[in-house]
């Protein structure tokens, strides 16, 4: 399993599919955690200040401080941590985009790779992007992570929750977010023994 991680890290280094992504990242983040993993929790992008400069995911800046407080809290910590895209996008001015879909699409096959190594049996999406791009067909699911309905995929659940960046903006409080995750650790717990197919 490590060497394949390894392999499949190799090659995203060197990829240059994205031409606009190429140039304004300093680097490619592939995502980092245990291999397998209870749980893969998928972000949007490396930030400018965060995994752009440390190459880990969610490492760094405000974002990955909150998302490791929040987990640490929770006791989650068989976890792998990665993005939709894997290099930061930036616009004109050098500040933090969302990525384009061309782009989370020509990323989603690093994505695909790291979830079969994984095999998470829960997957986080943190934020709606995420929700709707991982959720596939049935992306029409209200993304709402305070009364999570949760969908799946083979082999996995897909599990939706509020981005870290949502709550350092304000839109909602931390009090509620530890909740979500605490929330999360009794969805882990009670469903560990169950064969996925039959939730
Ligand atoms: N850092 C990440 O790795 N992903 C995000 O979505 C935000 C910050």
């Amino acid at each position: 399993m490590e060497q394949a991680l390894q392999t499949l890290r190799a090659s995203m280094l060197e990829c240059r599919e994205c031409a606009a992504l190429v140039k304004c990242r300093s680097r490619v983040v592939p995502g980092d955690g245990e291999i397998p993993a209870e749980v893969m929790f998928v972000g949007i992008a490396p930030g400018r200040f965060g995994g752009d400069l440390t190459g880990v995911p969610f490492s760094g800046d405000r974002s990955g401080i909150l998302l490791r407080r929040m987990l640490a809290r929770a006791h989650i910590d068989d976890v792998f941590i990665t993005n939709l895209v894997r290099c930061n996008p930036r616009d004109e001015r050098g500040r933090n985009r969302d990525p384009l879909a061309g782009e989370i699409g020509n990323c989603r096959r690093h994505l695909e790779a790291e979830i079969a190594i994984v095999k998470p049996r829960v997957i986080a999406c943190l934020g709606a992007m995420a929700w709707r791009h991982i959720g596939g067909v049935n992306s029409n699911a209200p993304f709402d992570p305070v009364h999570p309905s949760i969908q799946r995929r083979a082999g996995a659940i897909i599990y939706p929750m509020y981005h870290p960046g949502y709550v350092i903006r304000g839109a909602y409080a931390e009090r509620r977010y530890i909740r979500d995750f605490l929330r999360l650790r009794r969805y882990l717990d009670a469903s560990h023994n169950v064969d996925l197919n039959q939730l």
